[in-house]
């Protein structure tokens, strides 16, 4: 059994009058890999982006049901958006490095969000510090310790994606969403983001969405299956893989749709 980390029930979304999500009911399992999984357009990007309360940020958009963070519904009255978006943390399908440089676009998160940590008090040795644990944490530290101050741009793609990794990790989320985080890699690249989150969901509940039937099998613990919109089935990967209930989501695994 597992403890769930997030609970969404009943949600669904529309963009304008097309609804997207169609009532979905599903768990997230504390500190494991949960991949989402099905064919273009079911609504994967769309479900992650309501885990964060991000998908009102685009226009029309409507979302009803209720995501439940550890107990406390996201939709619910008065809910701290910001705080949400500080405990739900997002890595999206291509790097966006900040204009500024690999050190500052570590600490920007610290900073923006004033987190007063123990760790923060004191002088910038500290930040130095926290820099550091989190360039490690995402595996880029080795290749930009002598370079700290150049411009984040100036690092390939692999590497600048591992760079919004660090950052997104330095504000310390509970969970991170990912939404096609290798997407827009190389296989090398690809396989070292690979890497970083199955070491990460140690202390990190990680959502991830694939179109990669290879990278779900690889990394994911519990799978939530959708299909225009509905969840067709959600356990743990195992089951999902090897037992799967429904119909059509023995012909996805199977790599026979999609
Ligand atoms: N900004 C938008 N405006 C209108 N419709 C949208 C918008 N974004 C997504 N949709 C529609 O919502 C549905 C779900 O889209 P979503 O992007 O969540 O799918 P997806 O499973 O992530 O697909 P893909 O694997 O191609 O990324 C699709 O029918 C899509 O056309
Ligand atoms: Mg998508």
């Amino acid at each position: 059994m597992y403890k769930p980390h997030i609970r969404i029930e009943d949600l669904k979304a529309w963009y304008g009058n097309g609804q997207a999500l169609k009532g979905i009911t599903a768990d997230v399992p504390e500190h494991q890999i949960t991949a989402i999984i099905g064919p273009s357009g079911c609504g994967k990007t769309t479900l992650l982006r309501c885990l964060n309360r991000l998908l009102e940020e685009a226009q029309a958009t409507r979302v009803s049901g209720h995501v439940w963070l550890d107990g406390t519904d996201i939709y619910g009255p008065g809910v701290d958006v910001t705080e949400v978006r500080t405990r739900v943390g997002m890595l999206a399908p291509k790097p966006f490095p900040l204009p500024m440089s690999i050190y500052d676009n570590v600490a920007y998160g610290r900073r923006i969000h004033g987190l007063q940590r123990t760790l923060d008090k004191g002088n910038g040795r500290n930040l130095d510090r926290i820099v550091q644990h989190y360039l490690q944490a995402a595996g880029l530290w080795e290749e930009v310790k002598d370079r700290l101050h150049d411009p984040a741009s100036g690092l390939s793609t692999g590497q600048q994606q591992r760079l919004c990794l660090a950052r997104a990790l330095a504000v310390e989320p509970e969970v991170l969403l990912c939404d096609e985080p290798t997407s827009a890699l190389d296989p090398i690249s690809a396989q070292g983001i690979e890497e970083q989150l199955l070491a990460l969901k140690e202390g990190t509940t990680i959502v991830l969405v694939t179109h990669l039937l290879r990278q779900a099998r690889r990394l994911a613990d519990h799978i939530i299956f959708l299909w225009m919109g509905e969840l067709v089935e959600t356990g743990p990967a195992e089951q999902i893989f090897h037992s799967a209930q429904d119909e059509r989501t023995r012909a996805y695994v199977a790599g026979n749709i999609g």
